[in-house]
């Protein structure tokens, strides 16, 4: 008798499910397509020169090789860990070595908090909309997901208020350059969110994975983690935050943490520990060294090339996107989202420009929970070349102008 899978198959993992536009992404891969659909950051910019230093003088000497090689604790290297609670400090978080956990990623960091803090039927609130790969690590819990609509200064506070009032206590979150729509927080909306969460006993799950790339040459806005005050004493605050070198260094280190109040950070030790026991202990050294050598000029490195390109596609958008169709104007990140006139359809306008215009982008469906946003667009302009973004935007203007005649 063959194996029954569908019995077999647990159901928090049976909530796990392949996107639908998977499959029409893939010829996004192609040269010939402009792709806005990628979300990943653009290769040219990684210091491949620095990695190839780090890791040489890490494998020259035999004892440091020896180390590097070695099985290391599940919190990750304390020097690491020492690095973030640095850096933490320099943006006006007071924080102790022993609220970091160092994860696979902040990805990691969103699925063992998603163990950690839900279960079946739990409450979760979200943004609407919110980032992808977040909802896919929470889903695996069945929460019970609450909306919450987004304006350009954040959430619209009734309504988290309301989520709260009625029993929710766990939100996630992404103040800075949020994707998919690159929005962020104003100053206010920040402390009026933290308030509300910290008079209903709330945490905010805070990414902060975009955070260092603000391009307006402006300090960024104070992280929620940073407003946070009570999270000075090491096992109180509201917010959880979760970082990564992904955006700022290279995503293949897989290096990301997490900072939590002590209780919360005992716990996801243990977690690691049975999970994946610890994150590679040769790509922590390295991650620890290109930042110390590399910090702060890569960072603005990053920052010149990403801003060229999103000066490009706003002004190209602002040039020839016909009436009716709106984008923000992100400060930072790699993200422009896209509202469409009403009666178009993204999934649609995907397919045909793929077909009728060589241009690839991901519709904003997937980014909710609740089966809106489907005449919304996320446009990533990481990776193409500016002259590449001017041409892409300027036939997809073409082809959405051609659909509104019709
Ligand atoms: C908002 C957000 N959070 C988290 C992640 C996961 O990043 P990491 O590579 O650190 O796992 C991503 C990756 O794209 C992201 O966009």
């Amino acid at each position: 008798m063959s194996v029954q899978w569908n019995e077999l198959i647990a159901r928090d993992a049976s909530a796990l499910r392949a996107s639908e536009i998977r499959d029409l992404l893939k010829v996004a891969e192609r040269p010939d397509v402009i792709s806005f659909a990628g979300g990943v950051p653009d290769p040219d910019l990684f210091p491949v020169d620095a990695f190839r230093d780090i890791y040489g003088g890490m494998m020259a000497c035999d004892a440091q090789a020896r180390r590097s090689l070695q099985y290391s604790v599940s919190e990750g290297l304390p020097a690491l860990r020492q690095w973030i609670v640095d850096d933490l400090a320099d943006q006006g978080a007071m924080r102790d070595i022993d609220n970091i956990l160092i994860t696979n990623g902040a990805q990691q960091g969103l699925d063992i908090l998603a163990r950690l803090l839900l279960e079946e039927g739990r409450n979760l609130i979200v943004e609407k909309p919110s980032y992808l790969g977040a909802m896919q690590a929470f889903s695996t819990r069945l929460p019970n997901y609450v909306g919450v609509d987004a304006e350009d200064e954040g959430p619209v506070l009734s309504q988290l208020e309301d989520a709260f009032a009625k029993g929710a206590r766990v939100a996630y979150v992404a103040p800075d350059f949020q994707n998919p729509t690159g929005r962020s927080w104003s100053i206010a909306r920040r402390k009026a969110v933290l308030e509300l969460a910290r008079r209903y006993g709330a945490v905010l799950l805070e990414d902060a994975a975009y955070s260092k790339l603000s391009y307006n040459g402006a300090e960024s806005l104070p992280s929620l983690l940073s407003l946070d005050a009570e999270g000075a004493d090491p096992a109180m605050g509201n917010v959880i935050q979760l970082g990564t070198f992904s955006k700022t260094l290279a995503p293949a280190l897989r290096i990301g943490w997490v900072c939590a109040p002590r209780p919360v950070i005992d716990k996801l030790v243990l977690m690691m520990q049975a999970g994946n026991l610890h994150v590679s202990t040769v790509n922590q050294e390295a991650a620890l060294h290109a930042a110390r050598k590399l910090f702060p000029g890569h960072l603005e490195k990053l920052r010149v090339s990403y801003r060229a390109k999103r000066d490009v596609m706003l002004q190209t958008l602002t040039d020839m996107m016909p009436d009716g169709v709106s984008w923000t104007r992100p400060e930072g990140g790699m993200f422009v989202w896209l509202t469409l006139p009403a009666h178009i359809d993204a999934r649609q306008l995907l397919e045909e420009a793929l077909e009728d215009v060589k241009v690839a982008f991901v519709p904003g469906q997937a980014f909710f929970t609740d089966g809106s946003g489907a005449n919304t667009a996320r446009l990533s302009f990481s990776t193409e070349k500016v002259d590449r973004i001017k041409d892409g935007i300027t036939r997809l203007a073409d082809l959405i102008r051609r659909k509104d005649n019709q």
